[in-house]
């Protein structure tokens, strides 16, 4: 390949996925209440804060899912057809999607990520333990439509949505994934996805308020990545972390909330700020069983089986594409 033809197109790549979080964050700064959306807390930066967020004693979400995935092992196994390709929804550690490689043959592993660094660091560090796995990786950001290798064309399907990353869109987006994954997946495919269940508020809000400041940390690293990124001036010291439950809307929120009345610059844009206005950079979705079934029954899945941890703090469905 040419050498030079390679660097310009990562060059081009760069700066689409730059641009798409100019226009982004220019635009969500501009309405009211201001916000970002969460997929841009997860540069090098805020992918490491996030994985140490997996490790905090108040985020129960992905030890008790892994416990999960563990302990059902020899029940999800055999619901994964021989030599199927599985297609993960985002990269992030490789630990989840190991506890499904050796409880079925699989025909090839499909990461899809938006970061094609994260693809590369995830399948060099599978190809040393599993070094027979075909692994065809896809930069590609999974919200939108995206093909599917030509490898795995006729391979079975399944996909595998962890971590409750559904739970980062709102209701009408996660019917919109759902439809997608089916239409990518094709029939005959299977989905497991973990999903987050609705709690005592203490357990949730704390989850995001973690007493080591991690969190707060992940979410002013996106004001950081704005500076370091689109030529961004805010004063990080200036705004605190909040993350709230909204029990109506079912949704963990958080916020960064301006200490006092301020402007912000990126790109030449000017971002002015009432002392205590808030920018609201996530919302995570936590759902009962019943309303994910109906959510997932409206958008082309049927479920198939359903586990959780024994004190029902987080939710593994296997949801089969509906004919
Ligand atoms: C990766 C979206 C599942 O919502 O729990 C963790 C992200 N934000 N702590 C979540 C997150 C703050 C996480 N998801």
């Amino acid at each position: 390949m040419n050498v030079h033809a390679a660097a310009s197109n990562l060059a081009q790549r760069f700066d689409e996925q730059t641009s798409a979080f100019a226009r982004d964050a220019i635009e969500g700064l501009s309405k009211l209440p201001k916000r970002l959306p969460p997929k841009y807390f997860y540069d090098a930066e805020g992918s490491a804060l996030f994985e140490q967020i997996t490790g905090l004693p108040e985020y129960y979400p992905t030890r008790t899912e892994l416990g999960i995935l563990r302990a059902r092992a020899a029940e999800i196994g055999p619901m994964i057809p021989q030599a199927a390709a599985i297609v993960e929804f985002g990269a992030g550690s490789t630990t989840k999607v190991r506890t499904l490689l050796p409880a079925a043959a699989i025909g090839a592993y499909v990461p899809v990520d938006i970061s094609g660094d994260f693809l590369n660091a995830q399948a060099r560090a599978l190809r040393q333990d599993f070094p027979k796995l075909a692994i065809y990786p896809v930069t590609a950001d999974f919200t939108a439509p995206f093909a599917l290798p030509e490898a795995v064309r006729m391979m079975p399907k399944v996909g595998f949505f962890p971590g409750s990353t559904i739970g980062n869109f709102e209701p009408f987006e996660a019917a919109g994934f759902l439809r997608s994954a089916r239409a990518i997946l094709g029939s005959g495919a299977l989905l497991l996805i973990g999903v987050d269940l609705e709690k005592d508020d203490r357990v949730l809000t704390a989850a995001y308020n973690d007493s080591a400041g991690i969190t707060a940390q992940f979410n002013l690293n996106v004001l950081a990545r704005i500076n370091r990124e689109l030529a961004g001036d805010f004063d990080l010291s200036g705004f605190v972390h909040r993350a709230i439950y909204n029990r109506e809307r079912h949704r963990i929120e958080m916020h960064l909330i301006s200490r006092k009345a301020q402007t912000a610059h990126l790109l030449g844009h000017h971002v002015v700020f009432r002392a205590g206005e808030t920018i609201h950079t996530e919302s995570s979705y936590k759902y009962s069983v019943e309303r994910f079934n109906t959510l997932a029954r409206g958008s082309g899945w049927a479920p198939r089986a359903l586990w959780t941890d024994a004190e029902a703090m987080f939710s593994l469905h296997a949801l089969a594409a509906a004919e």
